[in-house]
């Protein structure tokens, strides 16, 4: 639609939270991207224009250390995992309108405009905190990177913000015996200066806010809960190292993620309107707006998009959210997806074993407008395609098409007379649109899969099958499944958001180029069909059995990047583990070996016993530096002849590599001949 074009037509932003750029999307995640995207379809078959924006949520100190892990640079590594999602998107039939990343320039752009204009309004306070902080890796430690022991129960290896024994919240300082999760180091206090966002500066106008239908009824329930707690400034700085963008007119002080990742809403919504001559930024984001913007998110995500969210945008001269809304958390079979039991399922595990638009109808069907959690049961999973996808809903085409093409050479009934079923088909449309608008997505299943049935019906009361044997009843068979193909292109049409493929596949064999809403209200006569192909295959228990096996061969904490830069080998029993001898080795001498290029020969002393080996560490030692120092062998490996000699036994090494390969220095305590396991 152009700048200019019809009032009366919604322009409409919607957005999804965004991924995390250090792991794989899996089908929780997909949940909220197939929601958005159902409703996203929908608004825009119904004529509205509906922009839908998405992109990697990139900052923070996890993405930094899983970099360091991989030994690629942050942009290296989000790149990679971007990619990777971008595809898992697309196969899910999941098309944003841009799909963007919050390390961008435009981000950038929006984050310090935003924080000059709350600074400039006063809304942002500067002090001092005191944090735990790793003397070893020379940062301070968020939350999750520090464990100990509860403040309240004492239980033992709990994270910095909560206890998973007695769910006690507390402040890591709290933490008895705290350790720093990256070095094992005990963490010491440090005060430094941080830059904090007045939240309660907000409160008259949140309480506002979230009594206007801006959240549904439980969160702003929730909401009040947190009024009456009290509204706290909200802590908006993160030391270096951390990667992220640097806060305006300081040194070493940046945005922690969490204020730049709602901003990369706007971000990616500019990137679009920079590439799309009809979009305007300000059409858009400007106070005065008559668009809407949605936020779809998970109910964990509340406090940040509907308290910080709101308020920074206020605070700053742009538009608030139309609408946040919340969904609960995906279970699978009744409890939270578990690797072990193969129900943590990677979008591309699932893809590799059924086709995305089974769980987008699984989905819808069973999505209501509230914040509950949601269960996939996997046996009402097969259960549901096979009856309503396949049972109901392509049944009724596969029932009556091939009587048109045999008999009636892939024509439609020339004259159908007014039909009562078509117009209770037709007049259910509102309705439907209503519970797509409501993000009522169970509701509107159960409507559409209540008219297909009432489509069966009329099949099966009709008979085409035997009318089609007696002369005088064949000529009406025509009309029957005229009217059946008509009304199997409205349920065509109230679907078309959920099963986008199935849609096209039957535009093709109705002969007919792309549904939208309105098509509901035009009858088919006289009109020339193609051949009908099966659309929707069937499936069964033995695809899911298939499935849950590859998840569980899966590391659920793996991700694409680490995965690629150094595969984990096979796992092996303990039993095969323990076949290996380590020992403390003393290198008596080292030295070059003539026409090796990698090669060290290594004379080691095993407290007694002699063994000549062939180490490849010559890159990061000079040979009379390793000379007195203890290593780690394999002694029981069987010796292996050489080019340049017998090895009797491997070395083991551990570092970055270079000269940081490490072997022990003598006063670390160890002996040679001493067992290591
Ligand atoms: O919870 C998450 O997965 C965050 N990455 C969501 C960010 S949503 C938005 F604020 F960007
Ligand atoms: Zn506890």
């Amino acid at each position: 639609m152009s700048k200019t074009e019809s009032a009366s037509k919604r322009r409409i932003l919607i957005s999804s939270a965004l991924p995390y750029a250090n792991g794989s999307i899996h089908i929780g995640h997909m949940l909220e991207h197939i929601l958005t995207n159902i409703w996203t379809r929908f608004q825009k078959q119904r004529g509205h224009q509906c922009v839908s924006v998405c992109a990697d949520d990139t900052h923070g100190t996890p993405v930094m250390l899983s970099a360091q892990k991989a030994n690629v640079t942050p942009e290296e590594y989000i790149s990679k995992i971007q990619q990777e999602h971008e595809q898992d998107f697309e196969d899910f039939l999941v098309k944003y309108d841009n799909y963007h990343s919050t390390h961008t320039e435009e981000n950038k752009f929006y984050c310090e405009l935003i924080y000059n204009r709350l600074k400039d309004a006063g809304h942002i306070a500067v002090r001092n905190i005191s944090q735990l902080f790793d003397p070893e890796k020379q940062m301070f430690l968020p939350d999750r990177f520090v464990k100990g022991s509860c403040p309240k129960c004492g239980s033992e290896d709990q994270y910095g913000d909560n206890c998973d024994s007695c769910g006690a919240t507390y402040s890591p300082t709290d933490l008895k015996n705290p350790v720093s999760a990256l070095s094992g180091a005990t963490p010491i206090e440090k005060e430094s200066e941080h830059y904090f966002f007045k939240l309660p500066d907000f409160e008259a106008m949140l309480k506002t806010w979230t009594r206007q239908g801006h959240v549904q009824e439980q969160i702003a329930n929730k909401l009040d809960e947190w009024f009456d707690a009290g509204l706290q400034e909200w802590d908006i700085s993160r030391d270096a190292p951390y990667f992220g963008f640097q806060i305006p007119g300081t040194k070493d002080k940046y945005f922690y993620v969490w204020v730049d990742a709602p901003i990369g809403y706007m971000a990616s919504f500019k990137n679009l309107c920079d590439k799309t001559e009809e979009l305007d930024f300000d059409d858009f984001w400007s106070p005065e707006s008559d668009a809407e913007i949605y936020h779809i998110i998970g109910k964990d995500i509340v406090y940040f998009h509907t308290l910080f969210w709101p308020a920074m945008l206020k605070g700053s001269g742009f538009k608030q959210p139309t609408k946040v809304h919340a969904h609960g958390f995906l279970t699978v079979n009744g409890t939270k997806m578990s690797k072990s039991k193969g129900t943590f399922i990677k979008a591309r595990t699932y893809l590799n074993h059924f086709s995305p638009e089974y769980l987008r109808y699984y989905f819808m069907a069973k999505l209501t407008n509230r914040v509950d959690d949601f269960d996939l049961n996997l046996e009402d999973f097969v259960a549901r395609i096979n009856s309503d996808l396949v049972g109901k809903y392509i049944n009724i085409a596969s029932r009556c098409a091939s009587f048109i093409t045999k008999h009636f050479d892939g024509r439609l009934s020339a004259n159908l007379p007014k039909h009562q079923l078509i117009e209770e088909f037709q007049q259910s449309s509102e309705e439907i649109a209503r519970l797509y608008e409501n993000m009522e997505f169970g509701k509107a299943v159960k409507t559409i899969m209540a008219l297909a049935d009432k489509a069966n019906q009329y099949i099966a009361n009709e008979e085409p099958w035997v009318k089609i044997k007696a002369s005088e009843s064949a000529q009406s068979v025509q009309e029957v499944c005229s009217v059946a193909l008509n009304l199997f292109k409205i349920l065509t049409i109230y679907l078309k958001p959920v099963v986008p493929e199935t849609a096209e596949k039957v535009e093709a064999f109705l002969n007919l180029p792309s549904l939208q809403w309105d098509d509901i209200n035009e009858v088919l006569q006289d009109h020339q069909i193609n051949k009908f192909k099966p659309m929707i295959q069937r499936i069964d228990n033995k695809q899911v059995e298939a499935m849950i096996e590859e998840a569980k061969t899966l590391d659920e904490n793996a991700n694409t990047t680490t995965q690629l830069a150094d595969p984990i080998k096979t796992e092996i029993e303990y039993s095969d583990f323990d076949k290996i001898d380590l020992r403390i080795a003393r290198i008596a001498k080292a030295e070059q070996v003539e026409g090796a290029d990698k090669l060290l020969r290594l004379e080691l002393d095993l407290g007694g016993q002699a063994r000549q080996v062939f180490a490849g560490i010559k890159s990061a030692y000079e040979p009379a530096q390793l000379e007195g120092k203890l290593t780690v062998m394999v002694a029981n490996l069987k010796p292996r002849k050489m080019r340049f000699g017998m090895s009797e036994g491997m070395i083991l090494a551990a570092g970055p590599g270079g000269k940081d390969i490490w072997i022990l220095n003598p006063d670390e305590g160890a002996q040679p001949g001493m067992r290591v396991k």
